[in-house]
């Protein structure tokens, strides 16, 4: 077999945004790892090599699972959301807390609260001081609940401005529109980011006979 020509793939940062320092952990289902360098495609960017990755795992049935790394794929996949966002926004699931960070620091975002059913994560977020390392201004902005991101409504009764969820393992997967759908109900939410969005829309179209593209998006 020849060998592949051409320069190797470069190391780069996983993102240009903010990067908490995460520390290992390992709890009962959820540990947290850290893989010193890996190849990792983007949502929309090429593979690089990261160094020093943070993985998120969770004991599943069949072994353990990554829920949430700081992989390009996972950053570029939900930053969209983080950096429209505004005013009064819910983030559903913690995960390693990037995206309620990434909220905080955006400057139209004043409040970010982050639902998440699972004590432990929370605990490992916590060990982590995850938003102990942002400026005070955004992590002022922070507050946490723990509880059921399907059910979760706000403290106060009012709307929130921007839901952005995040609570699952896959990228795709059919009937999660109905399943933010809810969620938007329940928090009155202005605006919605969710992950995999984009995907959805994508099959939505092919479901429809529709073209993948702004025209098919437009009808
Ligand atoms: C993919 S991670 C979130 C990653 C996060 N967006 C980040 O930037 O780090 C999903 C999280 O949602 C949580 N979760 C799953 N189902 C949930 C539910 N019904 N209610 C609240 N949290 C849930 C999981 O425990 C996990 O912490």
């Amino acid at each position: 077999m020849a060998p592949i020509e051409g320069p190797p793939l470069p190391i780069e940062p996983a993102t240009s945004l903010f990067m908490p320092t995460y520390h290992p952990f390992q709890g009962e289902r959820w540990a947290l790892n850290i893989v010193p360098l890996q190849v990792c495609a983007g949502y929309w960017t090429p593979a690089r090599m990261i160094r020093d990755m943070a993985v998120l795992l969770r004991r599943e049935a069949d072994g353990l699972r990554s829920w949430m790394s700081m992989t390009p794929m996972e950053l570029e996949s939900q930053e969209i959301g983080c950096l429209l966002a505004r005013g009064r926004t819910v983030v559903m699931g913690m995960g390693m807390g990037w995206a309620a960070c990434i909220a905080a620091l955006n400057p139209a975002v004043t409040t970010v609260t982050v639902v998440e059913q699972d004590p432990e994560v929370l605990a490992v977020i916590d060990q982590c001081g995850v938003f102990a390392q942002l400026p005070p201004g955004a992590a002022a902005k922070i507050t946490i609940r723990q509880g059921d991101a399907y059910r979760w409504t706000p403290d106060d009764g009012l709307p929130v401005d921007t839901l952005l969820a995040d609570i699952w393992l896959g990228l795709h997967k059919g009937g999660r529109q109905e399943e933010v759908r809810a969620m938007v109900a329940n928090t009155g939410a202005a605006a919605v980011y969710f992950w995999g969005q984009e995907m959805n829309i994508a099959w939505r179209l092919r479901e429809l006979g529709l073209p993948v593209d702004a025209a098919g998006i437009d009808k």
